[in-house]
């Protein structure tokens, strides 16, 4: 199986590389040359609609996996059906809200019905955005996005954990984001959803090291998908955080002119999830390496005080000499 090192943690955190050697069954083989199904090991991508979902649901088909790709509403996943008929592999099709504990358990009894109880790759990427301000933002805004961004892995990892432990083996991939390590500029019921989500993910890697299962992080930076087009955004209620919200929209201008496609999130999700050495932890995409990478060289302190930038050239500078991102706006 060929292996391409992308996107890994350059330094081992407290948790980091090398905590595991958990054993994941690899799939059969490639799609090509031998019978679909018959032996594939199972795997599930959830929010398979559309960006990083789809391209993962895609690409481990093509490596020879038996997907099983979640979708909202299967009458909506044409884009899905024809690129995976573009290239010659199946992401069977299974509707289920990961918001909704009965979805989810309904969604489950139908896969694992197919599987024989066999799930051996789940992949937590369904998930939303959210921006604002905590002054900006209700209370409810950030339930919402807790219940799907962190609950939803929660409803789904209860599913398929009984059997993973009784097999000993097993992957669980959470889709985080550079924001579960960076607390990005005006995005509070994101960032906090995704902070969850990582310390979800770092304990459940302990609690479940022991039955032979791997947990992954992924953490992407800015990836061409549909994501910034739905993000729900937070009222500007008092009017006082302009300059946050124009700094914050700024950075993903920049970011989406150079966005990284989803296909090599994919691939840096295959890796994590075949590899003899794994990792906690991979970021991949635009920003990702840069953001977490100044963000750990960086006191306190100089991260406080980039909020404060007097103007917006101030924070545009002190951002490219912390990151060495120029996110300054075109011409
Ligand atoms: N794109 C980026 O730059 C970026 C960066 C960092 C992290 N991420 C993370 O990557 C993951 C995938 O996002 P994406 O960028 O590929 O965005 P996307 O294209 O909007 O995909 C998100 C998927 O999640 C699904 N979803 C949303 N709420 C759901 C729910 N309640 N139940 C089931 N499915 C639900 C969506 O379904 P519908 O099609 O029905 O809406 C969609 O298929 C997310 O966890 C996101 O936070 C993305």
């Amino acid at each position: 199986m060929s292996e391409r090192p992308v996107g890994r943690e350059s330094e081992p955190g407290p948790s980091g590389r090398g905590s595991g050697r958990q054993h994941v069954d690899s799939p059969s083989g490639p799609a090509e040359g031998r019978e679909r199904g018959a032996t594939s090991s199972v795997a599930v991508v959830t929010g398979a609609n559309s960006g990083i979902g789809r391209a993962t649901a895609i690409h481990l088909a093509a490596q020879g996996y038996d997907v099983y790709g979640t979708v909202r509403d299967r009458t909506r996943a044409t884009k899905l059906a024809a690129m995976s008929a573009e290239r010659d592999v199946e992401v069977k099709l299974v509707e289920l809200d990961v918001a909704d504990d009965g979805s989810v358990r309904r969604g489950f009894d139908e896969i694992l019905g197919h599987t024989e109880g066999r799930v051996d790759v789940l992949v937590n990427n369904a998930g939303v955005a959210g921006n604002g301000t905590v002054e900006d933002t209700e209370p409810d805004h950030y339930l919402d996005a807790m219940n799907v961004n962190l609950c939803g892995p929660v409803r789904c990892c209860q599913a398929v954990l009984p059997r993973m432990r009784e097999r000993g083996s097993g992957a669980i991939v959470n889709v985080s984001s550079v924001t579960g390590r960076v607390a990005a500029l005006a995005q509070s019921p994101y960032v906090t959803s995704k902070w969850a989500l990582e310390g979800l993910s770092e304990g459940l890697a302990q609690e479940v090291a022991p039955f032979g299962i791997r947990v992954v992080i992924v953490e992407p930076g800015i990836t061409r998908s549909a994501i910034f087009a739905k993000s729900v955004d937070a009222p500007d209620r008092t009017g006082a955080y302009g300059d946050h919200y124009r700094r914050m929209f700024q950075m993903y201008a920049a970011g989406i002119a150079h966005a990284t496609d989803p296909f090599e999130v994919a691939e840096v999700i295959h890796h994590a999830v075949t590899t003899d050495d794994p990792q906690l932890r991979y970021h991949v995409s635009w920003g990702g390496e840069e953001l977490i990478g100044g963000r750990k060289r960086i006191t306190d302190a100089e991260w406080v005080s980039l909020g404060a930038a007097p103007d917006d050239d101030a924070y545009y500078t002190r951002f490219q000499e912390i990151f060495g991102l120029d996110i300054r706006p075109a011409g």
